[in-house]
This record gives C-alpha cells, sequence and structure tokens, in this order.
C-alpha cells in the first residue's frame, strides 16, 4: 500500500518517521511544500488552496491514504480535503488531542503556529472534554527548527520567551500542535520540568491501523518543492543518512 504525507516543509518528517517505525513495508511518498513554508502566517483559503495542490500532487502518485502532517493545515483544509479526495484522509489535531486527554489532570496547554492557534480547532476539542485549555502561538520555532537550530542558547531563550506563561500557569501536559516542534522536544521538555509533552506523530501512526496494510516494498519517496538550502541536514536530523538517496524531485509548484 502507497501512503501519501505533506507539511509545509519537513516537519511532515517526524511524522513519517513514526509512520515509517510502526509499518515498515508501507510505501510513503512525502511532499515537503519547501518553497511556500510556513503556512502558519497564511489566511485559511490560502493554505486550503495550497493543501489542495499538494495533496492533488499525492493523489497522481497513486496513494491509497492521505495523511495531512501538517497542524495548520488540518486545522483549516480538512474538512475540504476530506470531501473533495476519494481516499481516507488522516488529519493531525484530533490523534493529538486523544493522546492528551488520555494524560492530563485537566490542564492542558497547547502550541502551534498562529493560524493553528486562531483556527481554535485545538481548543474547540479539547473543551469538549471539560479540561482547562491554555494555547500560545510560537511563530518563531518554525524559522528556528528549519535553520537547524534544535539546541543551545538561542533556541533556550526562545523557548522560555513563549512557554514561560504556560509553565506559570501550570499545565501539566502539553500539545506539541506543530509537527515542527519535536525537533524542540528536549529543549521544551527541560524547560517545563515535569509536564507531560504530546507528540502526537505516533498517535498519527497508530490512527493508521484500520486503514493500511503493512504491504509494499518499504520504499521512501520524498518531493519538495524547494531544494532549500537547509534540506539535507534536516531531512539526515529526522531520518538519518540512509533516505537522503531517495529525495526524488523539487519545484513542482509554479508559485
Ligand atoms: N509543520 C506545520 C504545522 O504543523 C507548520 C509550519 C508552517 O508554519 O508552515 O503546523
Amino acid at each position: 500500500m502507497r501512503v501519501g504525507i505533506f507539511d509545509s516543509g519537513v516537519g511532515g518528517l517526524t511524522v513519517l518517521r513514526s509512520i515509517r517505525e510502526r509499518f515498515p513495508s508501507l510505501d510513503i511518498v512525502y511532499l515537503g511544500d519547501t518553497a511556500r513554508v510556513p503556512y502558519g502566517n497564511r489566511s485559511p483559503d490560502t493554505v486550503i488552496r495550497y493543501s489542495l495542490e499538494c495533496a492533488g500532487f499525492l493523489v497522481e502518485k497513486e496513494i491509497d491514504v492521505l495523511v495531512v502532517a501538517c497542524n495548520t493545515a488540518s486545522s483549516y483544509a480538512l474538512d475540504t480535503l476530506s470531501r473533495e479526495l476519494f481516499i481516507p484522509v488522516v488529519g493531525v489535531v484530533s490523534p493529538g488531542v486523544k493522546t492528551a486527554l488520555s494524560m492530563t489532570s485537566g490542564r492542558v496547554g497547547v502550541i502551534g503556529t498562529s493560524a493553528t492557534i486562531r483556527s481554535g480547532s485545538y481548543q474547540k476539542a479539547l473543551k469538549r472534554y471539560g479540561v482547562d485549555v491554555f494555547a500560545k502561538a510560537c511563530p518563531l520555532f518554525v524559522p528556528l527548527v528549519e535553520e537547524g537550530l534544535v539546541e543551545g542558547d538561542i533556541a533556550e531563550r526562545i523557548v522560555e520567551l513563549y512557554l514561560k506563561e504556560l509553565k506559570d500557569v501550570g499545565v501539566d501536559t502539553l500539545i506539541l500542535g506543530c509537527t515542527h516542534y519535536p525537533l524542540l522536544k528536549g529543549v521544551i521538555e527541560r524547560f517545563m520540568e515535569g509536564t507531560k509533552v504530546v507528540d502526537s506523530s505516533e498517535a498519527v501512526a497508530r490512527e493508521l491501523d484500520n486503514l493500511v496494510t503493512d504491504t509494499g516494498e518499504g520504499r521512501t519517496e520524498l518531493y519538495f518543492t524547494d531544494r532549500s538550502q537547509n534540506l539535507e541536514r534536516l531531512i539526515e536530523l529526522i531520518l538519518g543518512k540512509a533516505v537522503l538517496p531517495n529525495i526524488v524531485s523539487e519545484g513542482i509548484h509554479k508559485g
């Protein structure tokens, strides 16, 4: 079987990594829209249009299931994608919410891009279960990750800048509501001391249990709309060296 995954950039590779660990034989096609990252400060209409274009590219690769490995796209475009496509579509918000609910004692923090937080997707889903929700947009985290600055002084200071208020209100569980953020997990966990940190990528992989069979050749094809400066370094950081030869195309969008 073939699963298609897309994200605005490299962040969705954290989801790919979890899916690959759970389904070693699955064929996976990944598209990172590196020419247009970030999606997190765009309007809903633009996020929906970009998402439809990414999905269209993957559907042409004959995928059986689509994983939207971007919280921003999941927050705005999931309904449209589910309506327009004739294959199952899995987003990242609901698996993250389910995981957090299974861990929390009642005070959940959620961090994400400005667009994800503005959409209220996590807040609405969590409040339905009566937990207290504290949301915070962290717009500098994505450029930090895309620059490969995932450890060290600069990362620590920016993490403190955004997360101090969540630490002060005493959240017991923190959802990383952006697929780039697991790369900052070490710094975030150290700063948040004792708070449970939810990286929804494993929950997303589990969500596929009822949708895919682990059959195929275990191929990983990676497509990017721009071969940006740090691309190979970031792929290596997330997936290791072995997949680098599988970067098969670039520049698929007109703009
Ligand atoms: N990885 C995307 C997400 O999960 C965010 C990056 C962006 O702003 O494009 O929301």
